[in-house]
């Protein structure tokens, strides 16, 4: 059976450098691996959690995201740095999947790019903080921090460095992995 791995992107810009490396992700993954990318960070809620108590059903957007990661094997997540934090939007998102329990021991990447030489990597450490307080397995062989990301892929999101090209496969191998071998137990 395909695995599935369901692609998370921090940023909402239409060029942004962090969706086209999941979508970059989605075209070399290898066969029998489907990446899919979420769409909609933008049209969640913003979160409270007295829209998520017992009688009220959050919005179907929430619901939505709930069930994409439910139903994904693996997430990889790429998120720019936005003073020294992640996105609001990205956060916002997370929020509601705190209680709910989703990533919990869902094999999860973590990546940030940033046109800077630091690589967003305050971002990186935050997102890995609160990804693993819900419990997400997070090894390090599914870390990702890109420096200087803008000469590394063209301006049609096409990656032109073969070192981040080889850094992205081996951290989708090493997910991929572990779901084929969770399965196996
Ligand atoms: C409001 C704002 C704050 C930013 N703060 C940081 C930062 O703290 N660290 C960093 O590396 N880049 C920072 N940047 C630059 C982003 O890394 C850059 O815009 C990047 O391309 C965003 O990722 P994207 O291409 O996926 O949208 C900031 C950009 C904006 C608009």
């Amino acid at each position: 059976m395909a695995i599935s791995i369901l692609g998370i992107s921090g940023s909402l810009r239409s060029s942004s450098s962090n969706t086209a490396l999941l979508r970059a992700c989605a075209a070399m993954a290898p066969a029998g691996v489907k990446i899919t990318i979420y769409e909609g960070l933008d049209k969640l809620p913003y979160f409270s959690p007295e829209l998520d108590t017992e009688g009220s059903s959050p919005a179907d957007t929430v619901l939505s995201l709930r069930n994409q990661i439910r139903a994904a094997d693996a997430v990889i997540f790429s998120t720019p740095e936005y003073a020294f934090g992640i996105p609001g939007v990205l956060k916002n998102a997370l929020d509601w999947l705190v209680s709910s329990g989703e990533f919990t021991h869902k094999p999860t990447g973590v990546i940030s790019a940033s046109p800077l030489a630091t690589g967003g990597d305050k971002a990186h450490a935050s997102l890995v903080q609160t990804l693993r307080v819900m419990t997400a397995d997070i090894q390090e062989e599914y870390k990702l921090i890109i420096p200087v990301v803008r000469t590394k892929m063209d301006q049609n999101g096409n990656i032109t460095n073969p070192e981040l090209e080889r850094s992205l496969l081996a951290l989708i191998n090493h997910l991929t992995a572990k779901v084929s071998n969770a399965d196996l137990h």
